[in-house]
């Protein structure tokens, strides 16, 4: 059934793109983590490898090309490999996204074999110090030895860092350990602000000043390296003055499935009121996509508050992000704060303001980062 206002089925596209959030398990405690805050309760309830498979076939079916793995760390789980390779039989550019914690020679090698495509990995950080303090392990000398797999294994080398406060300053080391790791891709994206990075957003978000001497960098190093090495460099939404167009808008082309099989349009609408999201154990891909009230409830237009309802960019940016309207505002169906034509976007350059006062090592702001693992702040020094 969909809800009044809804666009007609037949006017839904099927979903292409497939994120298989496999596990939330993670031996990281990433003080930027987007997971949910109570994540540790899906532990019992993950679905398992026949149901992560037939899940993915009523997808493939449906017309979904591509399919992430991920968590969580998906390689806490032991049947990633036959998932990976399940799924490759079926038509999907797969992709695992690691932080490489768990990828040893006899797992990348079974997973050449089952026809994974590509493999993209995670580092907190260029420096051992600062990767380990921000994931709370010691994973930087693995995570080395991961990209030299991931190398000798013939894949595409797919570096992610997430960029923030305390790392940005070191875009130049980081760029150099991705060309001596000889990254094709080098994607940057600064931390968004959800669930744990929300918790810890005035010390993650960057200056200005921080921010144009990055992108100053990325582009000396896209000028020197052209097509070798990829980047790409995502500024903060905050720095905008338009949202993103989330998700490519709701029920598009995203499919989240979560470790517990419940179905979302993004990795965050788990905490969004008011919705009952669908899970795949109760029902198939195809009723979920077309039929279910959660999909529906943000498609179109008609859900939208003013000013978007009349905004002339309505089709470009969709009012922008669900979650972070309600995370901001209270009210999913506000505009995104993001937008300089909310009235909530002072919510946004509020942080930005903030974030222009001294950075590190400043002794009058030293962050107090609060971290995953044992909920216990701790002070970088
Ligand atoms: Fe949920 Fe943007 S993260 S709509």
């Amino acid at each position: 059934m969909t809800k009044a206002g809804s666009p007609p089925t037949d006017s839904i596209k099927p979903p292409l793109w497939v994120n298989a959030e496999i596990t939330y398990k993670c031996p990281l405690h990433c003080v930027f983590c987007y997971n949910p805050l109570n994540y540790a309760e899906t532990f019992e309830k993950e679905l398992s490898s026949a149901e992560w498979i037939k899940a993915l076939r009523q997808a493939r079916e449906l017309g979904a090309v591509q399919l992430g793995i991920s968590g969580g760390e998906p390689l806490m789980r032991d049947d990633v490999e036959e998932i990976v390779a399940e799924a490759s039989n079926m038509g999907y550019y797969v992709n695992l996204l690691t932080s490489g914690i768990g990828l040893t020679e006899k797992r990348i090698a079974a997973f050449k074999a089952g026809g994974l495509d590509q493999i993209q990995l995670s580092f907190q950080d260029s420096t051992r110090e600062m990767n380990d303090f921000l994931s709370s392990t010691k994973t930087f000398d693995l995570k080395l030895k991961v990209a030299r797999l991931i190398k000798q294994y013939d894949y595409p080398m797919v570096l992610n860092v997430v960029l923030h406060r305390l790392n940005i300053d070191h875009i130049e080391q980081i760029l150099q350990m991705a060309e001596e790791m000889q990254a094709d891709h080098v994607e940057l994206a600064n931390s968004q602000y959800y669930a744990w990075a929300l918790k810890n957003r005035e010390h993650l978000m960057p200056s200005r000043e921080q921010l144009e001497h990055a992108e100053a960098v990325c582009n000396q190093f896209r000028a020197r390296l052209g097509n070798k090495m990829k980047l790409y460099f995502v500024v903060p939404d905050y720095y905008q003055d338009r949202p993103k167009a989330c998700m490519n808008g709701w029920g598009t082309v995203f499919l989240n499935i979560a470790p517990d099989g419940l179905a979302l349009p993004c990795h965050e609408a788990r905490m969004l009121p008011g919705l009952d999201f669908p899970n795949l154990r109760d029902q198939d891909v195809r009723s979920i996509w077309y039929e279910s009230e959660a999909f529906n409830a943000y498609r179109g237009d008609s859900w939208m508050k003013e000013p978007c309802r009349s905004c002339d960019e309505k089709d470009k940016d969709f009012g922008g992000c669900r979650c972070q309207a309600f995370m901001l505002t209270g009210d999913a169906r506000n505009a995104d704060p993001v937008c300089s034509k909310s009235p909530h976007h002072t919510l946004v350059t509020d942080q930005v303001a903030l974030a222009q006062q001294p950075r590190l090592p400043d002794n009058q702001v030293r962050p107090l980062i609060i971290f995953r693992d044992d909920r216990n702040s701790r002070q970088f020094t």
